[in-house]
């Protein structure tokens, strides 16, 4: 686990900060991953084991919500809105381009660690869907012919 050393007394506090508290155990999903950027199985591990919780439990509610992830992070997220105007729009061939591009599926990071690819429900920015972000970065209208060059803006000697 990465930042195992310096992470595990963090993770420590953070897990008795929310002892006995209702809905401890997604806070404490929560803010191990803002700890270590991701829920790493060791993690997850320790958090059922200090809450009592079967590992299936604490892995089934990490699986479940979309905002957790159990794999590091790449060094850009992209996210592919998947709300419903953008989906009418081509939010569905935005996204194809994009995974045949990096070669990976939804929810995967590249090999090169350069790029995650992700996906979110409504930016609220509707008017110009299909809707996608980079990062901080939002691109509205986007085509799969545009995605070439948007992602090319993110890799470095390109
Ligand atoms: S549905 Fe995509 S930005 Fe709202």
């Amino acid at each position: 686990m990465e930042n195992c050393c310096c992470g595990e007394s963090k993770l420590s506090g953070i897990l008795a900060r929310y002892q006995g508290q209702d809905g401890a155990l997604i806070k404490a999903l929560q803010d191990a991953q803002g700890l270590y950027g991701y829920l790493p199985e060791e993690v997850l591990a320790r958090i059922a084991d200090y809450f009592d919780h079967p590992y299936s439990q604490v892995y089934g509610v990490a699986t479940f919500y979309a905002q957790f992830r159990l794999k590091p992070r790449g060094e850009n997220l992209i996210r592919v809105c998947t709300g419903t105007v953008c989906h009418i729009m081509g939010g569905p061939q935005v996204l194809a381009k994009i995974s045949e591009e990096l070669n990976i599926s939804l929810g995967e990071t590249t090999e090169d660690n350069k790029f995650t690819l992700g996906s979110a429900v409504c930016f609220g920015a509707c008017s110009q869907a299909p809707v996608i972000m980079v990062n901080d970065d939002i691109y509205g209208r986007v085509t799969p012919e545009r995605i070439a060059a948007i992602l090319a803006r993110y890799c470095t000697g390109v």
